[in-house]
């Protein structure tokens, strides 16, 4: 298929930055780290954004203090997220105490889903931490709901926004609705720079732990845990490079977007509409489900598709691998293949 690339504004303003970075020496911990976190935080109206260098370190950090400065050592995670989500939850020491359902509407667990699993949950709520992943470019619509019933539950909501940098919900951003939030910048994602995450927060407490974390506390020298997990200088570089140019790269993917809604809304095939009552999403995948049948079997001519979310499920919901499929979406993705999908929906009824 296609090449994914990236906006020529990006790559010149990372090429016009990249020698000042080599003639001052600073290669990390330096100015561009400062300079990305202060953009993050503009952009998502949010107090403290960590630059880590994968979403998957942040989350592992976050988890970490959570375990030495909270007593929290139990978390629930949801069925339909990456094989790594799981792994994530034992290399930072945790009992992963149960998975929660998730619904086809979504690829999410709604709010009843996590309810469901926290009332059949014998353990003690003040130790648990919920870590949900934001599913394909949306946030998790009930997300408002969950993050009350955590907090009058006395339990860390930490929300995955691997998927859903510059998404947002009701014009709040994905991962500002939990304790914390982790967005990935990893090559595939919707918005991306080949590596790198941002840990964003609203707690001064945890966004202040997190930065001597990533340098082992080497200067107050007053945790036990830490390690370097930074984001080098020329990387910083090259996410700002991206970010600033995040609205562009959303606005280019809703042209695809609009094109697949009105072939599926012509042959009644149901998508996950990511530009109405779920918010505006970053269309990091364009999803088309199919309720009841087999999609493959219900959907034969649709073959253009890239990989799934997933196609396999961590918990119960053996479903949903079944029931969806994504169509090819990336910023300036070529016309021919667009066109080769609406041909392969319409072949399709
Ligand atoms: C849902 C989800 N969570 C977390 C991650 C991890 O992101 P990273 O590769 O930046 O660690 C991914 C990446 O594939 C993901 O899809």
């Amino acid at each position: 298929m296609g090449a994914i690339k990236l906006p020529e504004k990006s790559v010149d303003f990372f090429k016009d930055n990249q020698n000042q970075i080599f003639e001052s020496g600073n290669l990390a911990e330096g100015p561009w780290n400062d300079k990305l976190s202060e953009k993050i935080k503009s952009i998502c109206n949010v107090k403290e954004a960590i630059c880590v260098n994968s979403n998957g370190s942040g989350l592992v950090a976050l988890l970490l203090i959570y375990k030495e400065y909270y007593g929290r050592t139990s978390i629930m995670i949801q069925s339909n997220t990456m094989y790594g989500v799981k792994t994530i939850t034992k290399t930072a020491g945790y009992n992963l105490v149960d998975l929660i359902d998730c619904q086809i509407e979504t690829l999410m667990p709604s709010y009843e889903d996590l309810k469901k699993t926290v009332d059949n949950y014998k353990g003690e709520l003040n130790k648990l931490v919920i870590m949900l992943s934001d599913i394909g470019g949306i946030i998790n619509p009930d997300i408002v709901k969950i993050a009350r019933y955590c907090k009058e539950k006395n339990i860390i909501l930490l929300e995955d926004a691997a998927h859903s940098f510059g998404s947002t919900l009701n014009n709040k951003f994905s991962g500002t609705f939990g304790n914390a939030g982790v967005y990935s910048y990893y090559s595939t994602k919707a918005i991306f720079a080949g590596e790198g995450g941002i840990v964003v927060t609203n707690d001064k407490k945890i966004g202040n732990l997190m930065k001597d974390f990533i340098a082992y506390d080497r200067f107050k020298q007053k945790m036990e845990i830490g390690c370097n997990i930074r984001l080098p200088e020329l990387q910083a570089l090259m996410v700002y490079s991206v970010v600033k140019e995040y609205k562009e790269i959303i606005k280019d993917k809703l042209q695809t977007a609009k094109k697949y809604e009105e072939a599926c809304k012509k042959f009644n095939i149901e998508y996950i509409n990511q530009n109405g009552k779920f918010g505006n999403g970053n269309f990091y995948k364009f999803v088309i489900i199919s309720k009841n049948k087999n999609i493959t079997e219900f959907l034969p001519t649709i073959k253009t598709t890239t990989s799934k979310v997933y196609d396999y499920a961590l918990g119960n919901s053996k479903a949903i691998p079944n029931k969806h499929l994504c169509l090819p979406i990336w910023f300036k993705l070529e016309e021919s293949i667009s066109d080769k999908v609406v041909k392969e929906i319409k072949g399709s009824t």
